[in-house]
């Protein structure tokens, strides 16, 4: 059960007096973990735990709900993760791929307001940060951020259920970043600051995090030292594709490989949210290592925004 008092606080932060159906309901949006604190992270832990290790008391949870889910980029594990999970809920998710929608013609917060009078949730995967705060705003229903070009706020959820189910706790941990310091770093950021972890973050100059509460580093070497995780993601984010050329020169001394591994802990767990570039920001005998987690980060997502989907519909 999640306490009043962070219900409280986090309504007070987000919500918003939306109506749908004449009616008045207060919505919470899951846009970026900032909006969250440390209580509300942890509750959500634990009943994606609850839920992950046993579905059938769960199984009509969604009943007779249904998800949108608008993207603008591609994606392999947030659709596949949402769609089943909605399924193992006893819902419905509609895949609305925004090429083939009308989102070219009309404006974006007109199609948000229509897709919200249809369904309950909206889980959204954008460009542009704005994108899904302007669905948010127009939307009678809660959002949820997929992905956008500051944060991967699901991303980060399942990563601190895998390691918590690794290491047995969170706080006092060392989770060492490695690669460039956009979307998914963010967002590691911020959520392992709020549950005690310290963060290092080793990027090229000019390839820092928005996020700042973290040591940063331009030295590989210095971040794993110590560190209890390796983590690491692409070179080039998806949208990012013209830069390509100049990111493979610039980000070639960063990559997470069995020599940097052997700089951190001798038990350091090896992480990346996927899809992975092997041979790039990793080698093949890293991912494919007794160290690394990240099939286990992968399922997780289904968890982990299955009990977040529970939380935002009021349910749990
Ligand atoms: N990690 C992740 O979000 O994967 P996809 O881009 O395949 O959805
Ligand atoms: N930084 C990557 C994450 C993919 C899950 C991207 O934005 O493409």
């Amino acid at each position: 059960m999640f306490y009043l008092g962070h219900m409280l606080s986090t309504l007070f932060v987000l919500g918003h007096n939306a109506f749908k159906s004449g009616k008045s309901i207060t919505l919470m949006h899951f846009l970026t973990l900032k909006d969250f604190d440390k209580g509300f992270i942890e509750e959500l832990l634990n009943l994606a735990s609850e839920i992950k290790v046993d579905y059938s008391k769960y199984k009509e949870s969604m009943a007779n709900k249904t998800l949108a889910m608008i993207f603008m980029k591609t994606s392999t594990r947030t659709r596949t993760s949402f769609e089943a999970g909605v399924t193992k809920l006893g819902g419905h998710a509609i895949f609305i791929e925004s090429r083939v929608s009308n989102f070219a013609l009309g404006a974006l917060k007109d199609e948000a307001k229509c897709i919200s009078r249809y369904t309950n949730l909206i889980m959204a995967r954008v460009f542009g940060h704005q994108q899904v705060e302007e669905i948010a705003k127009a939307s009678a229903v809660p959002v949820i951020n997929g992905l956008s070009e500051y944060y991967h706020p699901c991303q980060i959820l399942a990563d601190l259920l895998t390691i918590k189910e690794k290491k047995g706790s969170l706080a006092g941990l060392k989770l060492a970043f490695v690669g460039d310091g956009n979307n998914v770093c963010n967002s590691l950021v911020v959520g392992c600051s709020k549950l005690g972890l310290d963060v290092a973050v080793a990027v090229p100059k000019g390839f820092e995090p928005m996020e700042k509460n973290a040591e940063i580093t331009y030295n590989v070497e210095e971040a794993v030292k110590k560190a209890d995780i390796v983590y690491t993601d692409t070179w080039v984010s998806m949208g990012q594709e013209k830069e390509t050329k100049e990111r493979m020169k610039v980000f070639s001394p960063f990559q997470v490989n069995k020599k940097l591994m052997a700089k951190a802990n001798s038990d350091a767990l090896f992480m990346h949210c996927l899809p992975a570039h092997r041979g790039l920001e990793v080698s093949d005998e890293v991912i494919d290592s007794g160290q690394s987690i990240v099939f286990d980060q992968a399922e997780n997502r289904m968890h982990v925004q299955n009990a977040l989907m529970l939380r935002l519909l009021g349910g749990v």
